[in-house]
């Protein structure tokens, strides 16, 4: 380990996000019962612009009246080139802000877009006399917010997640696809003629390195990588596909934006038994080998050392963090 260590931000499930525009009552009230670990209640991009005024009224007014427990509820500002953003920060906070446990910051640019509403935040918490610090979650979504990632994530302690926004970084990077956050057949290769000259395409994920810079930036800094939005709502499959590699790469969540995909990210996002059985038995073989002065030992004719126990409690403390707070 490097003499440097890593500070982790507040633990909280975060295997499902579901996205609730702020416009809709209906929705907040759903949102409120449902079985998402986290909600966001949107004023930036799922709200027309006449609406936001009124989309900050019902969020306040959601926020004090409906009952949240049991979810860790977050609110997504407007981004810092609006005139809207002073005045979701100063509404929300104010009016509402003992009810949320973090802020969403959109289009994260520089560090310096984190120490403006920090600022902000920490003037109002103050002035309310707030016991609770609120958290900071940034999307990561333009090129300049990739390019910065690293300074975002440590911009200040109130940072807990950062958010690959697929969308925004395709149309910001000028990346030439319309879905949300799916594959594309262009990213392909073709593979060289078999024998019977037959060539195959082998489509690969064009999101693979925004998503792994994001979670790498998030990693070093202690907090939450959490893979973005999935478009297609009727493709539950092609949904679990994109949270499955997202997991693979080392996100601990992924966006919902629809209630029908709260339950699939849960899934996902959970160790299977399979998984935590095979590494309570890399923890058991590894103990072992301790006690018999090893440091390697093979566990299915398969190579485990120190680096496995570490891969192991990955898996097992995320299981015993699901018990805990699922009870
Ligand atoms: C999310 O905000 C996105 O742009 O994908
Ligand atoms: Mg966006």
């Amino acid at each position: 380990m490097s003499f440097t260590i890593v500070e982790q931000a507040p633990a909280r499930l975060n295997r499902s996000e579901l996205a609730v525009p702020g416009s809709n009552t209906k929705f907040l009230e759903r949102a409120a019962q449902g079985s998402a670990d986290m909600v966001f209640l949107d004023l930036e991009d799922a709200v027309a612009p006449d609406d936001k005024p009124q989309a900050r009224k019902n969020i306040i007014q959601a926020l004090n009246d409906l009952d949240w427990s049991g979810k860790t509820v977050s609110v997504r500002i407007n981004g810092l080139d609006t005139h809207y953003c002073y005045r979701d920060v100063v509404d929300i906070v104010e009016q509402a802000g003992d009810k949320i446990d973090l802020i969403m910051i959109p289009k994260a640019g520089t560090a310096a877009d984190i120490y403006a509403i920090d600022m902000l935040v920490t003037q109002i918490e103050a002035a309310k006399g707030f016991k609770k610090r609120i958290g900071f979650e940034m999307i990561i979504e333009t090129a300049l917010g990739m390019m910065n990632v690293d300074a975002i994530a440590a911009a200040s302690p109130r940072n807990e997640s950062l958010h690959f926004g697929v969308a925004d970084y395709a149309a910001s990077t000028k990346a030439r696809t319309t879905n949300i956050g799916g594959p594309n057949a262009d990213y392909a290769v073709l593979t060289d003629p078999d024998a019977d000259g037959k060539r195959e395409v082998h489509w690969g994920d064009m999101w693979h390195y925004p998503i792994t810079r994001m979670v790498i930036a998030a990693r070093a800094h202690g907090l939450r990588p959490i893979d973005g939005p999935f478009g297609d709502i009727k493709d539950p499959d092609g949904y679990v596909a994109q949270a499955r590699r997202a997991a693979v790469l080392g996100c601990e969540g992924k966006w919902a934006i629809h209630p029908t995909q709260v339950d699939l990210a849960n899934e996902v996002f959970s160790p299977s038994e399979k998984e935590v059985t095979k590494a309570k038995a890399i923890l058991d073989a590894m103990r072992k080998a301790h006690a018999e002065g090893r440091g390697a030992v093979t566990l299915d004719g398969k190579l485990i050392d120190n680096a496995s126990i570490k891969q192991a409690h990955v898996l097992v403390d995320l299981a015993l963090q699901l018990a805990t707070v699922k009870g």
